[in-house]
């Protein structure tokens, strides 16, 4: 027989005869919502009015978790623009019906209230939430290419104003409490322990305020309307809206582009429920959700969501069962860009110790004091308290020597790209640690087989590469050689993740995968400079495919002498194919390391940045006029470059699978996520199609557009590399 399945949602009667509405997905850490809510809702919802009781909280049973959203396995089921439209109306129903309840309802929001989570408290009749850092409030659907589809749109709006609802729709940004409290998005703000107490009360209040005033039923039914006063206000001035409206508009063009539909649909959908009224926005909703639900554009992001969510659950290595070690104290080496940014993260986001050591007094006070300024801004901007900030500092300390090293269980490397000094360090560090300690490099490009040439203790030797800023750059690459054990992988991959990283765990191999798949891609940018192509046109093409800066200013941001030298190893590891133009070195000789040293493809200093014409004559090239081959090649030829470098290191093991693949490029390089990533760009064209764009390619090009022989394999099978 089957156990009998517990169910969503308890109810709980209080001393003072309020009804607790707990929710609690059974199985799950976090609640969603399910397609089975509504019936389970409106059980309870009988019994509630069965028992005349007077007023309603709705909180969770779970720790840490409101509502995170909808079920988004419940979105990938929606197979048609008119099923999602009815889906969404269906949700809009559920909650006008809430809102319609002739008792007062409070939402005491304690964890992530996210999406249809917020959906559903905006529709109760006043909200309370915790002061827990754990609660979070937002509508991300925007990130998944889509709107909220269950009143979001229109509820927003009217409880907090436009220019805010708009920030928030239009962002996905998540708020805690305090800030959702000055927002106006919540009504008061209490600690987790006194939560339910104070929402209760705050519900019984509202009957006892209306019962002295008008009665009941009205007084809930004014809740039921939008916000009368505050919607006339928006409403009443059609010339302030429309300010805030273009203005919206205008940065979306600017920002996002042209390639994700969601935002302007949102912005359709407020306006038509400010202009016409909530009946109308709602309709409007609902058609709007159904139609983006089915977009290849929301679908590859709904997978990008999907494939981080399932990696978090992975410990990087086949063997699932292979535990990480708890890492209670790294060790970092170099203070310099890398390695304070390193030291920053993991006292912030992991809150793990750190031991910081550079050679010199002064290189260590400078790395403490860099560090210390992103906290300071986030102090300025009241996202941090001073408190908070001191605490994070004060976990991490600086040294000269190795001091402090012997109880690190991760040492970090990130001392200048230089193998003999490596090779040092490796010995150093191996003759100051315990033998469990894991050594990890941080190198951009020396393979991390060649630095465990100098090590003793192989199995526990690594590559964890993260990317600058290393506060705000997403994901770490890290890198196995044959030799590290599963158990080092697996404890970097969750020190990583503790450190707020997106990880995905590669082979060994020249350039790791991110390094590797950008370097052709550069490369192709240097060519078509080489071919006189302008460099605005260059940079706009690749903007337009959708990467979010083109690739000669990021040649600049990089430095045109580091990138020169990675172009120089790429093209020694993999032949002619990636052989670079001539000319880098002639820029490097005359000085343009790019933003650096404030001299590079672009003029810097100067009010607003410009290529610099000096450049084309340095190189020797006669510049093309602007337009001469159309962006959109231009743009493909680039996405090729990465998008057949990546089906090469899924092919030579570089990468374990196409999905790493695709968050590698994603959240490493920048690959536009509209496209979901290589992998799923080259199945969205099919095979075939993707060789026969190579082959044209190498037929105008050359060699460097060779097409890889998976890719034929593929062609010729037909088989996609998702399944
Ligand atoms: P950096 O030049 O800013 O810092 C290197 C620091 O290492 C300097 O402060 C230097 O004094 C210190 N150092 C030298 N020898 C040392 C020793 N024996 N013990 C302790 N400290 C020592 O260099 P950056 O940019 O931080 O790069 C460090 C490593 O990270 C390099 O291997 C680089 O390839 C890699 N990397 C750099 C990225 C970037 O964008 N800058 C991105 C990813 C990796």
């Amino acid at each position: 027989m089957n156990e009998p399945v517990p169910p969503m949602m308890q109810l709980q009667i209080r001393s003072d005869g309020v009804g607790v509405i707990l929710i609690d997905v059974p199985g799950e850490s976090q609640n969603t919502l399910k397609a089975e809510f509504r019936t389970t809702f409106d059980t309870i919802r009988a019994e509630i009015e069965s028992k005349d009781l007077p007023a309603v909280v709705i909180a969770s049973a779970k720790e840490g978790s409101f509502i995170a959203g909808a079920d988004i396995k419940l979105l990938e089921t929606l197979k048609s623009a008119d099923e999602g439209e009815r889906r969404s109306r269906e949700g809009q129903e559920a909650f006008d019906t809430l809102e319609a309840w002739k008792r007062p309802v409070v939402a005491a929001i304690h964890g992530a209230c996210l999406g249809g989570g917020l959906e559903l408290a905006l529709a109760c009749h006043a909200r309370v939430a915790s002061d827990d850092p754990k609660t979070k409030l937002g509508l991300p659907e925007v990130q998944l290419g889509l709107l909220p589809g269950a009143g979001g749109t229109q509820r927003l709006p009217a409880l907090i104003g436009l220019e805010k609802a708009l920030d928030l729709l239009l962002t996905g940004k998540q708020v805690n409490a305090k800030r959702a409290r000055s927002m106006g998005l919540v009504d008061e703000v209490v600690p987790a322990a006194i939560l339910i107490d104070v929402a209760a009360k705050r519900a019984l209040d509202l009957i006892d305020v209306k019962q002295k005033r008008h009665g009941l039923v009205e007084r809930i039914a004014e809740f039921a309307e939008p916000k009368a006063l505050r919607e006339l206000a928006l409403s009443g001035n059609p010339a302030g809206r429309k300010i805030v409206f273009d203005q919206a508009e205008k940065t979306l063009r600017e920002k996002a582009g042209e390639h994700y539909p969601a935002p302007y649909r949102i912005l359709e959908v407020v306006r038509v429920g400010l202009e016409k009224g909530r009946a109308a926005g709602l309709a409007l909703e609902a058609k709007r959700f159904g139609e983006l639900i089915d977009t290849d554009v929301s679908r590859r992001l709904i997978g990008i969501f999907f494939a981080t969510t399932a990696m978090k659950k992975e410990n990087g290595t086949d063997h699932p069962e292979i535990e990480p070690r708890k890492v209670q104290k790294i060790a970092v080496l170099g203070a310099g860009i890398m390695g304070h940014g390193i030291a920053l993260v993991t006292a912030e986001k992991a809150d793990i110790d750190v031991r910081l050591r550079d050679v010199r007094e002064e290189a260590v006070a400078r790395g403490l004091a860099e560090l210390r300024r992103p906290l300071d801004q986030k102090v300025e901007k009241k996202r941090l308290s001073a408190r908070e900030r001191d605490r994070i500092l004060a976990r991490i300390s600086g040294t000269t020597d190795y001091s402090g090293f012997a109880g690190a269980d991760v040492v970090i490397e990130a001392v200048f790209e230089d193998l003999a000094l490596k090779h040092r360090v490796v010995k150093e560090v191996e003759a100051v640690t315990k033998d469990t300690t894991i050594l990890a490099s941080n190198t951009s490009s020396i393979p991390i087989t060649r630095i465990a040439e100098a090590s003793s203790r192989p199995d526990r030797l690594i590559g964890m590469h993260y990317f600058s800023p290393v506060h705000k750059m997403p994901l770490l690459e890290v890198i196995r050689t044959k030799d590290t054990s599963d158990e080092t992988v697996a404890t970097c991959v969750d020190l990583g993740r503790r450190q707020g990283k997106t990880v995905i765990v590669v082979n060994d191999g020249v350039g790791f995968y991110t390094s590797r798949i950008l370097g052709p891609y550069m490369n192709e940018a240097s060519w078509m400079l080489a071919d006189g192509i302008p460099i605005e046109d260059i940079d706009e093409a690749a903007r337009q495919f959708g990467f979010p800066v083109g690739p000669i200013t990021l040649l600049d941001e990089v430095g045109v002498d580091t990138a020169e030298k990675v172009s120089h190893i790429i093209h020694a590891a993999f032949g002619d194919r990636v052989a670079p133009p001539p000319g880098l070195e002639k820029l490097v000789a005359d000085g343009r390391t790019g933003r650096k040293g404030k001299k590079g493809f672009y003029t810097y200093g100067t009010k607003k940045k410009l290529v610099d014409p000096e450049v084309y004559r340095v190189l020797g090239i006669e510049p093309k006029g602007r337009g001469k081959v159309p962006l959109a090649e231009l743009g493909e030829r680039l996405g090729l470059q990465m998008v057949s470098e990546a089906i090469r290191c899924l092919a030579e093991g570089v990468l374990r699978s196409p999905r790493d693949g695709d968050i590698g490029a994603i959240f490493g390089l920048g690959f536009p996520p509209f496209l979901g990533g290589p992998f799923r760009y080259a199945d969205g064209l099919g095979p075939s199609e993707l060789l026969r764009r190579m082959e044209r390619c190498a037929d105008q090009h050359g060699r460097r557009f060779s097409p890889p022989e998976l890719l034929r394999e593929r062609a010729k099978s037909g088989q996609r590399f998702y399944d």
